[in-house]
């Protein structure tokens, strides 16, 4: 199986190409949904709003459906959709957040075959008081709640049957629809998501390097007395199947139900803004998923972290640099910005340093004249379109595959912090963390020099 990614078939071609149409034409009726009302001048303000938020609820299910029917990849773009009350229509929010932990699960009996396939033992063999019905069910696997022999409360997260073929198939998919994209816009240079997508993916499906990688994050911030990470329960834990310590906590996007147990969002939130600072500048090992899905919260308040399936461990190089970059946007010292894109690995189409240094200012802007912990949708119009016009004169040719789950994560981030209604100060958080590392900055430069 040399030319496969993720170790699995794809599925066969009459499925793969009515996958494209599936998908194409749900976007395509979504775009029709919306163009009939821009184009109809007779509608007032009030009649036009009230028809676009209808066109959101109708497309958000439309794309619900297509998701649950169509699994893989679709159902975790939707997640992150979901995510982005910053940005997303409310209407998509309150819709696709379902995808976040209830999507329609698999039936007992194909769950049972694979722990006997993947541990050597039917469920009620193994396990004490295994539950028939999930707790929870996402992208990759579902969730069910048993007690160890030993009397342990677990969380078993089983892989769904086949899901390996249908994200081998996604990733076949997509390498299409990029070669395309990339024939349209031959000024960039896609590739490099691409090569990312098919190293992430793979891992994934790999829930002994989930298992592995939870035990990393946990040991980095074990400092920490405010975030915890369920234990890995080995001796029943396989490629696909991942057994962890229970915890019974309340999901991160239940406000009320936080503010009734008196946890203070904000303080949440800033537990989470200091994870990633020190996650990402400190240890260069990352939780890269941080939707509501996957982030609970204890009384305290202690921040939970499930899901280490999408981690990102960055070169030590490409960290010192995207803390230089931090510092160099923080202080907005333009020189030290483009030489810090430049040696991330950004890539322009002349010489001009004029997009590194727009792209650099619109972090800050995004976030409106208050300096916002998320992006203002109300300013981004506008910041927008000014970065394509300065985009436009000077591409962007490429961006380094390691920044693309950091992005992830500050989009997914700036979401959380939009619904935690957070006043965090990033600027003030961050900077502690990325001025520790000017000592090795200075080193390197000093070396560079030096050769
Ligand atoms: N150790 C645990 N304790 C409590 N609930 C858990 C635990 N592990 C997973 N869950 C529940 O199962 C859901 C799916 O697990 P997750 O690891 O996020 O799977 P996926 O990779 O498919 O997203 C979570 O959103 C959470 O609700
Ligand atoms: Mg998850």
């Amino acid at each position: 199986m040399a030319n496969t990614l993720t170790g699995a078939r794809p599925l066969s071609w009459p499925h793969r190409i009515r996958r494209f149409v599936d998908v194409g034409s749900t976007f395509l009726a979504i775009y029709w949904s919306y163009k009939r009302i821009q184009r109809n001048k007779k509608l007032t303000p009030a009649e036009r709003e009230r028809r676009i938020s209808a066109a959101h609820r109708s497309s958000a299910k439309r794309i619900y459906r297509l998701a649950t029917r169509m699994e893989g990849l679709l159902i975790k773009t939707c997640q992150f959709i979901s995510s982005r009350a910053d940005v997303a229509p409310p209407e998509y929010v309150a819709v696709l957040s379902r995808l976040q932990d209830r999507v329609p699960a698999r039936p007992f009996r194909d769950v049972a075959a694979l722990i006997e396939h993947e541990l050597g033992g039917h469920p009620d063999a193994i396990f004490d008081d295994f539950t028939r019905r999930p707790i929870a069910s996402a992208s990759l696997a579902q969730v069910h709640r048993a007690r160890t022999k030993d009397g342990r409360d677990v969380a078993v997260k089983v892989q769904y049957p086949g899901i390996d073929r249908v994200m081998e198939t996604d990733l076949r998919n997509i390498a299409i629809l990029v070669r395309i994209l990339a024939r349209i816009e031959p000024n960039f240079d896609f590739r490099v998501i691409m090569a990312e997508l098919n190293k992430d993916v793979p891992g994934e499906l790999d829930f002994v390097r989930e298992g592995h990688s939870s035990e990393r994050v946990a040991r980095d911030l074990s400092h920490r007395a405010d975030i915890r990470i369920p234990a890995v329960v080995w001796e029943h834990t396989a490629r696909r199947v991942l057994t962890t310590e229970f915890i019974g906590a309340t999901k991160i996007s239940e406000i009320p139900k936080l503010i009734e147990q008196g946890i203070d969002p904000n303080q949440v939130a800033l537990i989470m803004t200091e994870a990633y600072c020190e996650q990402i500048l400190v240890h260069g090992f990352f939780h890269a998923d941080p939707h509501p899905g996957n982030l609970f919260v204890l009384p305290g308040p202690v921040v939970v972290f499930l899901d280490f399936g999408l981690s990102k461990e960055l070169p030590e190089g490409f960290r010192l640099n995207y803390a230089r970059l931090v510092l160099a946007l923080i202080s907005q010292d333009e020189d030290q910005m483009v030489q810090a894109f430049r040696a991330l690995g950004f890539k322009t189409k002349s010489e001009d340093p004029q997009s590194l240094v727009a792209l650099g200012q619109s972090f800050f802007e995004s976030t409106g004249a208050d300096q916002k912990p998320y992006i203002d949708a109300d300013v981004m119009p506008e910041v927008n379109e000014r970065l394509a016009r300065i985009l436009n004169a000077n591409p962007v040719t490429e961006i380094p595959g390691d920044i693309l789950l950091i992005f992830r994560v500050l989009g997914l981030m700036s979401g959380l912090q939009k619904r935690l209604d957070s006043h965090v100060n990033v600027v003030e958080t961050i900077t502690p963390y990325a001025q520790a590392q000017a000592a090795r900055l200075a080193e390197l430069a000093e070396g560079s020099a030096a050769g």
